[in-house]
């Protein structure tokens, strides 16, 4: 028989799918302020946040929303080299595609630009975006002076770099909008709508205040984070339940398992 929380743990597989997409207080207001740089007459706007603190469902989202009024675009990942990534501005931009063998004339598409202004207004959304290089980054910023494409570049940010200080970021061109980890409210919020979106109530009541605590101060609210430590620990209770069920309660998660999570994940250590 399948233990129900197999069900559960399913629940916290990573995925970045839009019917999945909840709305928390933080991802609201970083939505609210995309939405509002959108509208202002800027070039690019940098989103950013540390891996896994939802900046790429928040894309999707944005798009998914002004995909009917607005002519936007999302680009996941960063094209293997320049010239695929041109091919692909190219083909947004013109809606022609150009035969594979062929270089993008890089000062004809900006002057292409130049002559949409006015006529079109074109959103790009980059995402990933560290992994383009400084040339690729002049570049996009030469297309957005045109002021007919506006770029959403969206990047993590690492323990080590301060990004905003980094040179290109520093004009004024930039508005800057950043995702933070979750608070334990909108952590707590999330844990419970994922389970109840999937009818899981009795596993969602299980899991007490004190558990969510504890959850959050291991994860420090991290979306990813917190997936991984929701999947390890309906792993644990499933085993249980299907080894040993004397050893588990249905109607709360036992600390105990939460920590031997912690300790399968090296949040902490014997
Ligand atoms: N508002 C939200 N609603 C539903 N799921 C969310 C939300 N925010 C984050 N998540 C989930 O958290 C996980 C991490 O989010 P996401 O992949 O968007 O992060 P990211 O900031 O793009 O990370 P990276 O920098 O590594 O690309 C995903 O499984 C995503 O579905
Ligand atoms: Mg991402």
């Amino acid at each position: 028989m399948k233990s129900r929380y197999e069900s559960a743990k399913e629940v916290f597989v990573d995925s970045v799918d839009l019917d999945d997409y909840i709305e928390l207080e933080s991802s609201l207001t970083a939505y609210q302020q995309l939405e509002h740089s959108i509208n202002k007459p800027l070039k690019m706007i940098l989103l950013f946040g540390r891996p896994g603190t939802g900046k790429s469902i928040l894309l999707n989202r944005l798009h998914d929303r002004l995909k009917y009024q607005k002519e936007i675009y999302y680009f996941d990942t960063p094209a293997i080299n320049e010239k695929e990534f041109f091919h692909k501005i190219f083909k947004v931009l013109t809606k022609k595609t150009l035969p594979q063998n062929t270089e993008v004339n890089f000062s004809a598409l900006v002057n292409y630009c130049k002559n949409m202004r006015g006529k079109r207004e074109i959103i790009i959304m980059l995402d990933e975006a560290q992994m383009y290089g400084p040339e690729m980054m002049e570049k996009i910023r030469l297309l957005s002076d045109s002021r007919a494409v506006k770029f959403i570049v969206s990047l993590h940010k690492t323990e080590d770099e301060d990004l905003v200080a980094k040179e290109h970021f520093q004009s004024r061109i930039w508005e800057v909008v950043e995702l933070h980890n979750a608070s334990l409210k909108d952590q707590t919020t999330y844990i419970h709508k994922k389970l109840l979106k999937k009818n899981l109530f009795e596993i969602a009541n299980s899991i007490k205040e004190k558990n969510f605590k504890l959850i959050h101060k291991f994860t420090k609210g991290n979306y990813r984070e917190c997936n991984k430590m929701m999947f390890t620990i309906f792993e644990i209770c499933e085993y249980y339940d299907k080894n040993e069920p004397a050893k588990i309660r249905y109607d709360r998660i036992p600390k105990r398992i939460i920590e031997m999570a912690a300790l399968k994940l090296g949040y902490i250590h014997v």
